[in-house]
């Protein structure tokens, strides 16, 4: 969601920008600009849709300068439009602003300044460029106008600022909203992610909130919003260039979808004692006690990484028997919610940037409560805002539609319901028979994937569909409503997921010829309630997909297509029965000409409320 470049260095800065916007597209974005500095004036060039539409439109700016801002926007104030897009300008269009976030008090702050400024937008953020030239004006020093306009911004935001007087320095700030800088040779960077920047250096400074970043050709220093200094250390990234390319699939979706069997194995890695038949996390070395004795384990998270704190639920009663509660993030931070020191409260998510849930987490952490974060992006806010963090290690995921993601979610809730477990209730056999099951999912997971042609020949024939139905029980009802999210993200087509004895007491009365109804019917110890649900659609007519194991053929003659699985233990199904469903959203969508890495009105990362 919005997306912020900026470059600093010895080169022109117009092909950087552009080319970390193009970096940065997938976070989602319906407008962008850019504005270089070139002697002592600001040129800029803004469009509304993509960032090809601007790299042609601003090709003038190419030899313009060598420090310069950009910014793709998701609308939040105002429409997408060209005025609303930013970078957004001061009455005299010396200074320049790119903002990521929302600034609560903006409307007051306007009416402050209304009398002496021009405002040209119905954006939040011109009112920072203002604000910051209010304070130009009497003090003559860019870096501490900004301060002094930071002290006046209620909100969250990542911003950086430029001035055409000042040509040779960028200031950042983060609060709320992700922001790094990149240290290369003799140039430096600002962005909201890395991948805006990987291409030229892997040296990363992480800004935490209440941090401001100076950037000039001496250096990037960074103080506290009281002109504090702060020393970070540069680090080094881990991520390589390839990482964030396609590798060959025609899509992000689908290269994420085939990484699977790959990032299970990353999720396991180091955290398994065989030998123990249990699960350790270094991060967890202090708290671990207080998991073990807590009352109860809350956790939050929105969308997909929601839905896996689903499946954490079923997985952590069933081998820890510690009670679970499983909340959406944007309910929880605002009911006041009844937590204590006795409490543990998991976050989950994959960019540790959703702003719901890292609000949440800020509310159970101020409640007393222990808080842990499963996340995939080092260093982002949420892994500043927890007492711990266990990371997914799933690589970056590009796509907006989460996938892979999600199986290192499930594969690391599970790996912490065992270490728990192990400490409680399960002996070491049970153990290392868990374990071994585990070791087997990264091939059976390549043995679902290697039968995609199945999956695309029922995606030819529901293409068309307006509804379809997901219905699953026990551990495979969050998969339900994640296979019925997947489909509506990308394909548009409405799509609900229920846990499938609930169809009486409603859905059901949708089932006619129309309807497809995909049945989650691993043969668990639900399976024979299931089939009763089957039979149910079967007798209105729906048109049945059944995803079950291998060998069982007790579905075969309700169901209009099979799709089978390999066996595994109960709690492990989820892992594999997501597989076909994240395959048949992604054909669907594609037969429907759809932008399956880039769905409309979506973001990557969702960084406001
Ligand atoms: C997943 O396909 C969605 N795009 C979305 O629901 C996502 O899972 C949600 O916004 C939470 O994101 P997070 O995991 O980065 O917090």
């Amino acid at each position: 969601m919005c997306g912020i470049v900026g470059y600093l260095g010895k080169n022109n800065a117009f092909p950087y920008l552009i080319d970390g916007l193009r970096h940065l597209e997938y976070r989602g974005y319906d407008s962008a600009g850019v504005t270089v500095v070139a002697k002592r004036s600001l040129c800029s060039r803004k469009t509304v849709g993509k960032v090809e539409v601007l790299a042609e439109a601003a090709e003038d700016l190419r030899d313009c300068g060598t420090v310069g801002i950009a910014h793709t926007r998701w609308a939040t104030h105002g429409e997408p439009s060209v005025p609303n897009a930013h970078p957004h300008f001061d009455c005299t269009e010396s200074i320049a602003v790119v903002h990521n976030g929302i600034i609560e008090n903006y409307s007051q702050l306007k009416k402050r300044l209304a009398d002496k400024h021009r405002f040209l937008s119905e954006t939040d953020t011109e009112v920072i460029a203002h604000l910051v030239e209010e304070y130009l004006i009497a003090d003559g020093s860019l870096e501490s106008a900004v301060q002094q306009a930071l002290a006046d911004l209620q909100g969250t935001y990542a911003l950086a600022v430029i001035f055409a007087y000042e040509p040779e320095t960028i200031i950042a700030a983060r609060q709320g909203s992700p922001l790094v800088i990149g240290i290369g040779e003799e140039e430096y960077f600002v962005a909201s992610d890395v991948a805006a920047f990987l291409k030229h250096t892997h040296n990363v400074l992480h800004l935490s909130d209440g941090e401001i970043c100076v950037l000039t050709p001496d250096g990037a220093r960074v103080t506290d919003f009281d002109n504090r200094p702060v020393l970070r250390d540069i680090m080094p990234l881990a991520i390589e260039q390839e990482e964030l390319g396609k590798n060959g699939f025609p899509h992000f979706m689908l290269k994420e979808i085939f990484e699977q069997p790959k990032t299970i194995e990353k999720a396991l890695c180091e955290r398994l004692d065989e030998g123990e038949g249990t699960a350790s996390f270094s991060a967890l070395h202090d708290l671990f006690p207080r998991i073990l004795e807590s009352r109860r384990i809350t956790i939050v998270a929105c969308g997909t990484s929601w839905h896996a704190g689903l499946v954490g639920e079923y997985m952590l009663e069933q081998y820890a028997h510690i009670p679970v509660d499983v909340e959406y993030a944007s309910e929880f931070r605002y009911r006041d919610p009844l937590l204590g020191p006795g409490d543990v409260v998991i976050g989950i998510s994959q960019s540790g940037e959703t702003a719901d849930t890292l609000a949440a987490i800020r509310e159970a952490r101020c409640k007393g409560a222990a808080v842990i974060g499963i996340c995939n992006v080092p260093g982002s806010s949420m892994a500043q805002a927890c007492d711990a963090t266990l990371a997914m290690n799933a690589g970056p995921e590009i796509g907006v539609a989460s996938t892979k993601a999600y199986i290192a979610q499930l594969v690391v809730l599970l790996l912490l319901a065992l270490a728990l477990a192990r400490k409680r209730t399960m002996n070491r056999e049970e153990g290392q028979w868990l374990i071994r099951e585990l070791s087997l999912l990264p091939g059976k997971v390549e043995h679902i994937l290697a039968d995609d042609a199945a999956v695309l020949k029922i995606a030819e024939e529901f293409h068309a569909s307006q509804h379809f139905l997901y219905l699953g029980r026990g551990f495979n009802f969050p998969n339900a409503l994640e296979g019925a999210l997947k489909l509506k993200e990308i394909s548009y087509i409405h799509a609900e997921g229920y846990p499938a004895a609930e169809m009486k007491h409603g859905p059901i009365a949708l089932i006619d010829a129309n309807m497809p109804v995909v049945f989650l019917a691993p043969r668990d110890h639900t399976y024979e309630k299931i089939l009763s649900n089957i039979q149910e659609v079967k007798a209105r007519k729906g048109k049945i997909i059944t995803v079950t194991d291998e060998g069982n053929h007790g579905v075969d003659e309700l169901s209009d297509h099979v799709i089978r699985i390999p066996q595994t233990i109960e709690p492990l199904t989820p892992l594999l029965t997501i597989i076909p469903l994240q395959l048949l959203a992604y054909h669907i969508a594609l037969l429907r000409g759809c932008n399956v890495d880039q769905p409309r009105n979506l973001a990557k990362s969702v960084t406001v409320e």
